[in-house]
C-alpha cells in the first residue's frame, strides 16, 4: 500500500492542486491531502472551510483529508509515510521548494519529496492569483472547481461594505 501526503494551504484548493492529486493517484494508492493549520500567512478561508472544500472537491478520489500544524516532517513521521508530493509551477517555485526540501530532509534524512511539474495549463495558476481575481470580481470558473467558485463568490459578497 504506498501512500503519499500532499501538503499545502489550500486556501482555497484550485484546478491545479487537482490536478496534482489525480495525478498522484496514478502513482500511489492513497493521497493524503494535509491542510496547514496554523499559516503564518493569513488565510482567507478558516482551516474548517479550506478542509471542507477539499472534501467536497475530491469525493470520490482515493484521499484523506487532515489538517497539521507545527513541522510537516512530524506529521509524516506519525502518518508513517516518507513520501512528500509536490507540485512544481513556474521557476519561481523552485527556491521556496528547494529551500523546504533540504530542511524537512535534514530533520528527516527518510523523507523524500517527489515534485510533479504542474500541467501546462495550470502553469500559473496559484490560489492568490485566483483569489485576487475573485476579490475583483473576475471570473475563476476555469481555475477553481465549482464548489470553490461559489464559496469565493459568497466569502468576497459578505466582505463587501
Ligand atoms: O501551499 P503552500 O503554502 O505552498 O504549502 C506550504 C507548506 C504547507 C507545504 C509548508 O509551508 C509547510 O510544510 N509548512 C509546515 C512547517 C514546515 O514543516 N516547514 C518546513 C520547514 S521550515
Amino acid at each position: 500500500m504506498k501512500t503519499v501526503i500532499y501538503p499545502g494551504s489550500f486556501d482555497p484548493i484550485t484546478n491545479g492542486h487537482l490536478d496534482i492529486i489525480q495525478r498522484a493517484l496514478k502513482l500511489f494508492d492513497t493521497v493524503i491531502i494535509a491542510v496547514l493549520e496554523n499559516n503564518t500567512k493569513k488565510t482567507l478561508f478558516s482551516t474548517e472551510e479550506r478542509m471542507a472544500l477539499v472534501k467536497a472537491c475530491t469525493k470520490g478520489l482515493k484521499v484523506e483529508v487532515e489538517t497539521f500544524s507545527g513541522l510537516l516532517v512530524e506529521f509524516a513521521k506519525k502518518k508513517n509515510c516518507n513520501t512528500i508530493i509536490r507540485g512544481l509551477r513556474a521557476v519561481s517555485d523552485f527556491d521556496f521548494e528547494f529551500q523546504m526540501n533540504v530542511i524537512n530532509n535534514s530533520i528527516n534524512k527518510e523523507l523524500e519529496t517527489i515534485f510533479l511539474m504542474t500541467s501546462k495549463e495550470y502553469f500559473y495558476l496559484s490560489s492568490s492569483v485566483v483569489k485576487e481575481l475573485a476579490s475583483k470580481s473576475g471570473d475563476v470558473s476555469e481555475y477553481v472547481p465549482e464548489e470553490v467558485n461559489t464559496a469565493l463568490a459568497k466569502k468576497y459578497s459578505e466582505r463587501l461594505p
